[in-house]
């Protein structure tokens, strides 16, 4: 039985792609999370399979090496799955250190115990043994027309400190393919939406606010273009990059639906709208005039426009979920989870919304 040792399964990407798995392989693997359960991680992502005997929660930091080391020297790992990190642009803008630690440091951590795990008395790596390092389109930049896109050969053009630590973790695990043929991918996914992903980040966010009749802060002029993508589209192309990709390659994954913000934010309200029953008190307050302009982000990314043609070429992985769909799903499973998106938005949520958005004036 094949062994996946999961970083940050109790995130957004993390637990999905353990559902995904699951669901996928059933007994035929085991499942190892590792997660620090930080303000992001929530084992409530994961209640539905928390009692299967093929998975197990470990409470670790990916920088305790000695914990890490443990880990590898009491089970027989097969495959890495690399997570587990910090993940928000505007909280690396305002506290920059963490996102260099866990990012760097972390996967510094992890590349080493997997090494030492692995290796082989002559320098080769145990049979069949595969790390896939999970980053972002954020490395390469910011695009400014819209015929251009990023791909795997693009020279890496980090500007926040949140995009800037996820370089530094893949020059270091390209650096150990490089220097040992450690066994490895690295890919590099466009934005995710979907069920489970914390209401900092846009989506979860505007849905939240719309239900709660409070505004929604539009950065700039709304015009920055991202490239969605539904999360188990994600979970897919990691399977398939460790399946049917080449041991060593970079792949980007994306699902060429570029959109601007102030489109996305219509179609959540238009969808918000139409799937609330007539009966429902909130039914008319959710329209265009919660939306709200708002100061900039610092440094924000004007485009991200990624090319999937190598990942689909050598793996044969296309989206299955179309936007239309994705966004339906996901609208719904917010409704569904009222109690879900309560639980994590009381508390340090609140002190976190006010120290942001107060900051930022109409
Ligand atoms: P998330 O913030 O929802 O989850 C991160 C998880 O990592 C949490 O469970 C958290 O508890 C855990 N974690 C944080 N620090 C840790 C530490 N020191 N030790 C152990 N666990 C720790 O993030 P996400 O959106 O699910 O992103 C997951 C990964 O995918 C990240 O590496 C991110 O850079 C990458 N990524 C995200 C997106 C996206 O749109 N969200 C797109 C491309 C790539
Ligand atoms: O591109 C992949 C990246 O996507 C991942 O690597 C990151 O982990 C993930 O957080 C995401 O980064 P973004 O900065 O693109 O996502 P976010 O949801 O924070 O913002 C999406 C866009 O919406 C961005 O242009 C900023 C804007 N925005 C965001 C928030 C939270 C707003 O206008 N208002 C908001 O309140």
């Amino acid at each position: 039985m094949r062994t996946y040792l999961v970083t940050g399964g109790a995130g957004f990407i993390g637990s999905n792609y353990i559902h995904y798995m699951l669901k996928k392989y059933g007994d035929e693997i085991r499942v190892i999370n590792v997660d620090k359960l930080t303000y992001a991680g929530n084992l409530e992502n994961l209640k539905d399979i928390e009692k299967r005997e093929n998975y197990v929660f470990i409470q670790a930091d990916i920088c305790d090496s000695e914990k890490i080391n443990h880990i590898f020297e009491e089970n027989e790992i097969d495959r890495v799955v690399h997570f587990a990190a910090e993940s928000h642009v505007d909280r690396s803008i305002t506290d920059p250190e963490i996102f260099v630690k866990t990012n760097v440091l972390g996967t510094s951590v992890m590349l080493n115990a997997a090494k030492k795990a692995w290796e082989q008395p002559d320098g080769t790596f145990k049979k069949d043994k595969k790390f896939l390092h999970v980053s972002t389109d954020e490395v390469y930049g910011s695009l400014e027309n819209s015929d251009e896109f990023f791909y795997e050969t693009t020279p890496y053009d980090p500007h926040s400190p949140y995009s800037a630590s996820k370089a530094s973790s893949d020059m270091l695990v390209k650096s150990y393919i490089d220097t040992y043929r450690f066994p490895a991918n690295i890919t590099n996914c466009s934005n995710n939406y979907g069920p489970y992903q914390f209401p900092e980040k846009l989506i979860p966010l505007i849905i939240n606010n719309s239900l709660q009749g409070k505004k929604i802060p539009v950065y700039g002029d709304g015009k920055n273009v991202r490239d969605w993508l539904y999360v188990e589209d994600h979970a897919k192309a990691i399977d398939m990059v460790q399946e049917k990709g080449k041991l060593f390659e970079k792949y980007n994954i994306g699902g060429h639906n570029e959109k601007q913000n102030i489109e996305i934010i219509h179609i959540i309200l238009e969808t918000l709208h139409n799937m609330l029953p007539e009966d429902d008190a909130r039914k008319s307050r959710i329209n265009e005039s919660l939306i709200t302009y708002v100061t900039d982000r610092k440094g924000h990314d004007r485009r991200y426009a990624i090319s999937p043609d190598k990942m689909k070429k050598e793996t044969g992985w296309v989206p299955d979920t179309m936007f239309s769909e994705g966004i339906r799903l996901t609208v719904k499973w917010y409704l569904d989870h009222q109690d879900w998106m309560k639980n994590v938005t009381s508390g340090e949520y609140q002190n976190y919304y006010k120290k942001m958005y107060d900051a930022k004036t109409e």
